[in-house]
């Protein structure tokens, strides 16, 4: 849709429902198409490059948020993209979480929300609503990565500083009230109306399904909270994030983490039933927990946290899931300079530096494995019995990603080999492989769909150009709408999941970015100077 088609339904709006004194731009903002509708289909101007790839952007009124920091990227970056293709997809996906997920941001001393409930969720100050793309809720994970790119602005542009900080206060009140779910609904505050999930969970403890989208423990989401913040302290060195209720937040991270904690058998032997249980009535294996609802069995004295879900939001085999193990192990250490650097308790701050540091022990202890083909690896998952999985699945945290966590550096010999082996069809079931596309995939889609995110990850965490190069290649030649999407099937490279995906736009915007500072050359061409975002 053209905007003077949008601006046209608009004034049919008007004359039909303005009230005096309305805001005029929300009028013209219900005429805007829905966006899964309108990124299924391509638009103009195509990006005259050999595939073509058309422009996806929304018409500006029925942008979400805009940023003139994050437009100036845009054309910086374009500008200097010597391949169309590249450029145009760049365009589209860099300010995709800005034009089309910001669902509601405020800046308000007061707001209804918080009137009257003491322990309820506090909707005031500086609070942002940010939705996955097709789905209208937010993901706790989906939403810090969808805002990475933006981080690095935030200490320059004003409304992306309150955008983030409102994101942390938001996430702050989900995780105070529901510590074990991954996805949430609109805040009453917002007036975004919800919509239920359709799915019958049974699940504990129990949760308030207008607060609640699903209640999947992962405990990456949990690591993901306190990476929204970690990553705003390190990019704008500002700690005005650490209210009241972001260490109430903290705490019940830590209650949850030391519950998730907890063997099957306590001392006695006697079986104790874990604090959180999830049961779905579905006949998709994956989907639910075996055991009604409590999982196998784990041996608890690793140190490690169990993670009932992965970041895929399929149930763990083995609770013992390392990937958000080593995040948290990460961002339990950061989350403790944070607070150190902002004079906040000196107690807190060494606890959770200890934490770090013996979840990390652990992961050492009892996730790195002896692989018949490729020496020692780090197990994807393990149970404190001596079982271990051995495969890796597209979606951050990975065994892949441990780099791009900061949890080892990209040269540690058990990284290398890890990196072999998930990369290898013999060894990962979940490599896929086809005449159109490859990469790693998960469960989640299934056996012939491949992930553009773990192409993207390849990349980030490589120091091979030729692998760089084509792994950025293949990812935009499997985005022929002109945005990443979720999984590409391997035989047919036009057959792909999810229209909109705003965290896989994100992280395609995030390795370009990341080439353009460290190897200019691989995309602006010989000799090009790095463009660094500062
Ligand atoms: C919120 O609004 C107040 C009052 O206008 C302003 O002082 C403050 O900087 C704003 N906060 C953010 C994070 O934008
Ligand atoms: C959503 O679920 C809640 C609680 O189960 C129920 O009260 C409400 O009517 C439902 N709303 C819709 C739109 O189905
Ligand atoms: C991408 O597609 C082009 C044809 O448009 C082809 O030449 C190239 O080899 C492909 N690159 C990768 C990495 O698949
Ligand atoms: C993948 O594409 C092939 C070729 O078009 C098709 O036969 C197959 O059914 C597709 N797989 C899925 C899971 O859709």
């Amino acid at each position: 849709m053209t905007l003077s088609t949008v601006l046209a339904i608009a004034l049919l709006g008007t004359q039909a429902t303005a009230l005096p004194g309305r805001d005029e731009s929300a009028i013209v903002r219900r005429a805007c198409p829905e966006y899964t509708s309108y990124a299924s289909t391509p638009h103009a101007p195509y990006s005259g490059g050999p595939l073509n790839l058309p422009f996806q952007r929304p018409a500006e009124v029925c942008r979400t948020f805009s940023s003139p920091a994050v437009e100036k990227v845009i054309e910086d970056i374009t500008s200097r993209l010597v391949d169309k293709d590249l450029a145009q997809l760049f365009r589209n996906a860099f300010p995709n979480t800005l034009d089309t997920t910001i669902r509601w941001h405020q800046n308000a001393s007061t707001s209804a929300g918080a009137k009257g409930k003491r322990d309820g969720p506090q909707w005031s100050g500086v609070q942002t609503f940010i939705v996955t793309g097709d789905i209208n809720a937010e993901w706790l994970r989906d939403s810090t990565n969808q805002l990475v790119n933006y981080q690095s602005l935030a200490a320059k542009d004003k409304s992306l500083y309150s955008l983030i900080l409102g994101a942390i206060s938001t996430q702050s009140e989900f995780v105070i009230q529901s510590p074990y779910c991954n996805a949430f609904q609109p805040p009453s505050a917002s007036g975004v109306k919800p919509e239920n999930s359709t799915q019958k969970d049974t699940v504990h403890p129990a949760y308030n399904p207008s607060f609640v989208f699903e209640c999947k423990y992962e405990l990456d989401s949990l690591a993901h909270f306190l990476q929204l913040g970690t990553e705003f302290y390190e990019k704008t060195g500002s700690t005005e994030f650490l209210t009241e209720r972001w260490y109430k937040a903290l705490q019940t991270v830590l209650k949850t983490i030391d519950a998730q904690s907890k063997p099957t058998f306590n001392d006695k032997n006697q079986f104790v039933t874990n604090q959180y249980t999830f049961q779905r009535q579905t006949n998709i294996g994956t989907e639910t927990l075996s055991l009604s609802g409590v999982g196998n069995p784990l041996n608890g004295d690793t140190g490690l946290i169990r993670s009932a879900f992965r970041p895929s939001d399929d149930a763990t085999i083995l609770g013992f899931f390392i990937p958000p193990n080593a995040q948290m192990s990460v961002q339990l250490r950061k989350t403790a300079k944070v607070i150190k650097a902002a004079g906040g308790p000196a107690d807190l701050a060494a606890d959770l530096q200890e934490r770090g540091t013996k979840l990390a022990k652990a992961i050492h202890e009892h996730a790195i494995v002896q692989h018949p083909k490729y020496g020692d690896v780090y197990a994807f998952e393990v149970d404190g019995y001596g079982s271990r999985i051995l495969m890796d699945d597209a979606n951050i945290p990975s065994l892949l990603s441990l780099p791009y966590l900061g949890f080892v550096d990209k040269s540690d010999p058990v990284y290398q080999n890890t990196r072999k082996m998930v990369t290898d069809k013999a060894s990962n079931p979940y490599y896929l492989e086809g005449p159109q596309f490859h990469g790693i995939g998960g469960p989640h889609i299934g056996l012939e769909h491949a992930w553009p995110m773990s192409l993207l990850v390849q990349a980030m965490t490589s120091d091979d150009d030729d692998e760089i190069l084509g792994n950025l290649n293949l990812v935009r030649n499997s985005s022929l709408l002109g945005l990443v999407h979720e999984s590409i099937n391997v035989t047919n490279i036009k057959d792909y999941t999810r229209p909109w995906f705003a965290w896989a736009n994100s992280v395609f915007a995030e390795t370009v970015l990341k080439v353009a500072a460290e190897r200019p050359h691989l995309i602006f061409g010989e000799g090009a100077e790095p463009y660094i975002i500062s």
